[in-house]
């Protein structure tokens, strides 16, 4: 589940309650919540983001200008990223370089375990994780110096590739301390409970979820597909500069991809920008990527158009090594 604080490393935003969620020992990204509404532990990812998209059945495929006919801004820059496993110290990323412009959709794709999700996670400050050389900048700032709260208060949202449960606290309640919280921390007019649902309803729309996914706990009981479109509400909800999407096709039927892919695109403005890793060319047919890049062995071996798909599916990675 992409909203929360998974990584319990730091401190919650004051005045804001103690933390309580507590990662799971198994090593995934799972969660336990206690003693919900007195120990609540507040999502980490954050940023301005108005509804101003309008429903759109395809993303543009190039990079979007900034409206005003300047050139695109750089949204985030990533240069020689190493990176290992805390734990162990095996390393994973091997010197990734990746340039975001405003605007852009940019996809991964790779064989398992090439370092795609590591990069993801390390991108937002997982603590599994320790970057061992080069830098990220985002919005001009030093992501690597940013608290995980901040790099979401920033703009940077991650959807998991495998979402958390968390029982016994509704997705309502749970979005709306969730936005609740980052209205506090930008200085904004927090929302009642009514107000918040006036909020939500057409955000619903816009994801086609019904009213009815607000009373079920967060992802408990969910399909894989309906996790993974709770993950694309959190992010209407939320809204980001930058949203990193794991395999968020993994698990989806052609029409529940469809809505995914609708909903991603409606939230695209000329400044907002995606990274999506995927190992289908059916979601760039929905969402059309700006550039493709292959991940090897923790880095980035190659980048083109949606032609690297389309060799990708006839022949494999193979074709992708370099020689
Ligand atoms: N937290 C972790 N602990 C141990 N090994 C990990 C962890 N995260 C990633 N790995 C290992 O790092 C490699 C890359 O994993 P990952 O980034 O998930 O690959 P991908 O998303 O490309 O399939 C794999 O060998 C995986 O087992
Ligand atoms: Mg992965």
């Amino acid at each position: 589940m992409a909203l929360l604080h998974r990584f319990g490393c730091c401190s919650p935003p004051s005045p804001l309650p103690p933390l309580s969620f507590q990662k799971s020992t198994s090593g995934s990204d799972s969660y336990t919540v206690s003693a919900f509404q007195r120990r609540v532990r507040y999502p980490r990812r954050f940023s301005s983001f108005r509804l101003t998209a309008t429903l759109a059945a395809e993303s543009p495929a190039g990079s979007v200008s900034d409206g005003g006919g300047g050139p695109p801004k750089l949204l985030m820059e990533v240069k020689d990223l190493t990176a290992v496993i805390a734990e162990s110290g095996k390393k994973i990323l091997n010197g990734v370089n990746l340039s975001i412009y405003e605007g852009e959709i940019h996809a991964i794709m790779g064989k398992n375990g090439s370092g795609k999700s590591t990069f993801a996670k390390v991108l937002v400050g997982h603590r599994d994780y320790e970057v061992t050389g080069g830098s990220v900048v985002f919005k001009g700032e030093n992501l690597l110096e940013m608290e995980p709260e901040d790099r979401s208060l920033a703009g940077l949202f991650l959807s998991f590739q495998s979402p958390v449960e968390i029982p016994g606290v509704s997705n309502n309640d749970f979005l709306h301390m969730a936005y609740n919280a980052r209205q506090r921390k930008l200085g904004q007019t927090e929302l009642q409970p009514l107000e918040f649902y006036g909020h939500i309803r057409p955000i619903l729309e816009m994801v086609n979820i019904k009213p009815d996914f607000l009373n079920r706990n967060v992802n408990e009981g969910f399909s894989g597909g309906e996790k993974k479109r709770n993950e694309i509400l959190q992010l209407a909800v939320l809204g980001a500069d930058l949203a990193i999407l794991d395999e968020i096709d993994s698990g989806l039927d052609v029409d529940a991809l469809r809505d995914v892919a609708k909903a991603v695109n409606a939230l695209m403005t000329p400044t907002k920008s995606v990274l999506m890793i995927t190992h289908y060319r059916r979601l760039l047919e929905f969402i059309k990527p700006t550039y493709i890049h292959i991940m090897d062995n923790g880095k980035i071996t190659k980048t083109g158009d949606i032609s690297i798909a389309s060799i990708l599916e006839k022949e494999g990675y193979k074709a992708m090594s370099t020689p």
